[in-house]
């Protein structure tokens, strides 16, 4: 008997607050401007949907109107517009949608109304949905922002035949789930009232809850996360242990296109894993130069968010434990934002530096693709960490990770000492950890073979998009 196997291409939306290049505030943004773009490559049409932000990206492009629609969040009744980025520059159609005073701001997260505002890019994408001839094959939603969506397609009364649509939930942070009280359930388009346990957890609306109860596949964006929400998951673990039957852990990938040292646009010395002695030491200067920094010494950073998830608050009394136990032997820089305490500590700190410490204090792309390609190593010392791209990136540009084993970072990093390893993994978000790493960082840098073996097989590894996007097709397909 002769089998017929027929590549089906599938239409995929995937729902997003972020996607790199139109607004970023983190990892999200970089996969979900990535996913897609991949997953086009791969013979599908993947297309991404999003608020329409005041972004330099919105003012700077060019945008076809697509649709008008007008809908309500409870009694408040509102017009909206999609428009579609029109040249396909960034290698899948990227849709917006526009509504006047809700979502047209410049900051993505932050506002008291932030409730309102996802919800009403929630309701529009779906009214819009509601309105096209034919069916896409799956709706893929990332995150809480967009987590009601499962919920309005199987529930709400008005868009109930569009309940067969297969829906996939990506969780990229558990610890974000978008509470609101149930003051607010009227202002989800009419839903059937039994099922209000569909939108519940302990008490209140939870979007990110309501996505996992929801949705037909809920995926992690590491294995190891998906294993540990079932033990710590902010409030979700009994849900996740019940649930776990729909949830699969793929591993994220990382745009080899954007973050490659011999081409990154940010970044005016390129080096491959054959010049990377020269290369990185020219960055290194570079970043030596303007912040103060001896070149002599190894040069450790963070870049991210300055927040206790990623360990932020434990970088002072580390830094200078080192200095003290470790001697001044090694350079810290630190690139980040969050907590105001976290960043006076850290910008009170430059007081002491020897030329040895520096921050900046902010978000800044150009400066973090220069200290990925400057750096020897990159600190991550996190206390919750889904998958991580930093060590990725880090690890193509030649910098070695140290990081804390939990989440992607366990994925992603074997320790130097093991067998076929590359990078420094501790067990503890804890002062006393991170100082032993540092040290054991040192020590590495000043053996010269050892290091140069470990950054050149560190810069040959696969964290490309063509594995996990393999993984989402099959994952779409058995829906
Ligand atoms: P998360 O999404 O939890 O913040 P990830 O490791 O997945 O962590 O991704 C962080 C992304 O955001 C990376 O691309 C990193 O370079 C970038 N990033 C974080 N903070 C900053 C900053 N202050 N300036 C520039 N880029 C940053
Ligand atoms: C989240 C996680 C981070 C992950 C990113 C992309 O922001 O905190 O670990 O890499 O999403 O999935």
């Amino acid at each position: 008997m002769q089998i017929k196997v027929y590549f089906e291409s599938m239409e995929i939306i995937h729902v997003s607050a972020e996607c790199y290049p139109v607004a970023k505030a983190g990892g999200l943004g970089d996969v979900v401007g990535a996913l897609p773009k991949y997953q086009n490559e791969a013979g599908h049409v993947a297309k991404v949907v999003m608020p329409m932000y005041r972004t330099k990206f919105l003012l700077n492009n060019e945008f076809d109107v697509v649709h008008k629609g007008y809908t309500n969040l409870g009694s408040w009744w509102f017009n909206f517009t999609i428009i579609k980025e029109t040249t396909n520059k960034l290698g899948f159609d990227l849709y917006l949608v526009d509504i006047y005073g809700l979502l047209d701001r410049e900051k993505i997260y932050g506002y008291d109304d932030d409730p309102e505002r996802f919800l009403g890019f929630q309701v529009a994408v779906v009214d819009w949905i509601a309105s096209w001839e034919h069916r896409p094959d799956v709706i893929h939603v990332h995150d809480y922002h967009a987590g009601l969506i499962p919920f309005m397609l199987k529930y709400c009364h008005k868009y109930q035949f569009l309940q067969n649509i297969p829906t996939v939930l990506t969780i990229h942070n558990a610890q974000y789930q978008g509470w609101m009280g149930w003051d607010k359930s009227h202002l989800l388009p009419a839903w059937d009232g039994w099922k209000w346990g569909m939108l519940e957890w302990e008490g209140t609306i939870n979007p990110l809850a309501s996505g996992i109860k929801c949705a037909w596949k809920v995926t992690t964006v590491s294995w190891s996360y998906l294993d540990e929400l079932r033990v710590a998951a902010n409030g979700l673990e009994a849900l996740f242990e019940y649930e776990r039957g729909k949830c699969v852990g793929i591993l994220n990938g990382i745009d080899n296109a954007v973050w490659d040292p011999e081409t990154d646009s940010y970044i005016d010395d390129h080096y491959s894993v054959e010049t990377f002695a020269e290369g990185k030491l020219r960055n290194k200067q570079i970043l030596c130069d303007r912040f103060d920094l001896d070149i002599d010494k190894p040069l450790l950073i963070f870049i991210g968010r300055l927040v206790g998830e990623k360990g932020a608050d434990l970088l002072p009394q580390a830094i200078g434990d080192s200095f003290y136990h470790i001697g001044r032997t090694m350079n810290f820089l630190i690139l980040g934002s969050g907590f105001p305490e976290v960043e006076a500590e850290l910008n009170s700190m430059k007081g002491l530096s020897r030329n040895d410490y520096n921050v900046f204090i902010g978000y800044n792309e150009n400066l973090s693709h220069l200290m990925y390609a400057g750096a020897d190593f990159i600190l991550m010392p996190s206390r919750v960490e889904p998958c991580g791209l930093n060590q990725m990136y880090a690890m193509r540009y030649g910098t070695i990770p140290m990081v804390r084993n939990t989440g992607g970072l366990r994925d992603t990093v074997i320790d130097y000492g093991d067998e076929g390893g590359y990078g420094i993994r501790f067990n503890y978000a804890a002062v006393g950890d991170i100082t032993q790493a540092i040290w054991r960082a040192v020590n590495l840098y000043y053996d010269d073979e050892k290091r140069e073996e470990v950054i050149r097989q560190m810069m040959q590894l696969d964290f490309s998009w063509e594995t996990s996007v393999k993984q989402y097709i099959d994952l779409y397909q058995s829906l």
